[in-house]
């Protein structure tokens, strides 16, 4: 039986990190191609060290799906420079023949108070995860032009729907993430190409854990209707949908995956 995304070309960005490896994963095994990428270095988990554990998770990731009998490369990408762009979607093309599909999942979180934000802080986490999401679409979409169309699944959050009451740099990136999706939804429509984005609530990722302290996890937990953290497979199941021709009538639109978080 054909996968649900038999053939399509996808790049998925910070697919070293949960979400990101557990989508690559999974489109995988519904017949994606898949290019998985990462910042070789992140500054901020491992400043010191020349490749970090999520570029070395890509690696791993990338020979898991093939041996899995899918097909993947690793490339690296830093989401806010704009030749590794162009190299990613050159080398995706060179190497698959197309691109149908773009993940823009990188992000970092910004886990501090409002008096506590610096300048510093709030143009890296404007950089990654808002010019990053820019960055992507713009690349991507003349490739996408090139073979009649695409998807594009822009990562936000619930804190781009919802206030915190802590985190604001972070919450205006993942609002603004979800505004410029519905612009540029509008913008490609007539090419054939869809732009969504994905809200998730809270999941017990890398991200997470090395930004929230322990002693905050129950309390946020005991916030979600559903008592429990995501798991990274409720969210990829979510991308796969966004990715394939069954959301064919979607696009501009938030797909909220939250375990009732945003209901109250
Ligand atoms: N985990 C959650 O609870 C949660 C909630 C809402 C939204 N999100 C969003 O989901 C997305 C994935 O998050 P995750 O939970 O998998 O986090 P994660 O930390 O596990 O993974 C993020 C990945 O992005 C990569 N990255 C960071 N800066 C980069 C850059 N400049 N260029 C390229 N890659 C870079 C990291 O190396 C990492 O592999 C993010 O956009 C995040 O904001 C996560």
């Amino acid at each position: 039986m054909a996968g649900r995304l038999e053939n399509k070309v996808i790049i998925i960005t910070g697919a070293g990190g949960g979400l990101g490896s557990e989508q690559a994963r999974l489109m995988a095994k519904e017949g994606a191609k898949i290019v998985a990428t990462n910042l070789k270095q992140d500054p901020i988990i491992a400043p010191d060290q020349a490749e970090d554990g999520l570029w070395k998770n890509t690696l791993s990731l990338v020979d898991e799906i093939n041996q899995n009998g899918g097909e993947a490369i690793a490339l690296p990408l830093d989401v806010t420079q704009d030749q590794d762009w162009i190299n990613a979607v050159n080398e995706t093309e060179k190497h698959f023949g197309r691109l149908d599909v773009l993940s823009n999942n990188a992000g970092i979180y910004y886990h501090a108070g409002l008096l506590d934000h610096t300048i510093e802080k709030f143009h890296q986490i404007v950089n990654i995860n808002q010019l990053g999401i820019l960055l992507g679409m713009k690349t991507a979409i003349p490739a996408m032009k090139r073979v009649g169309g695409g998807s594009i699944i822009n990562f936000a959050s619930i804190y781009g729907i919802a206030g915190a009451g802590s985190s604001t740099a972070y919450q205006g990136t993942k609002g603004a993430v979800r505004l410029m999706t519905k612009s540029a939804a509008m913008e490609f429509v007539g090419d054939n190409i869809r732009v969504n984005a994905i809200c998730p609530g809270m999941f017990d990722t890398n991200l997470f854990e090395s930004s929230v302290p322990k002693e905050e996890w129950q309390p946020l937990v005991s916030m979600v209707p559903m008592q429990r953290f995501g798991k990274p497979h409720e969210i990829a199941y979510g991308a796969i949908f966004l990715a394939s021709d069954e959301s064919s009538f979607m696009t501009g639109s938030d797909l909220v995956i939250d375990g009732g978080y945003t209901c109250p």
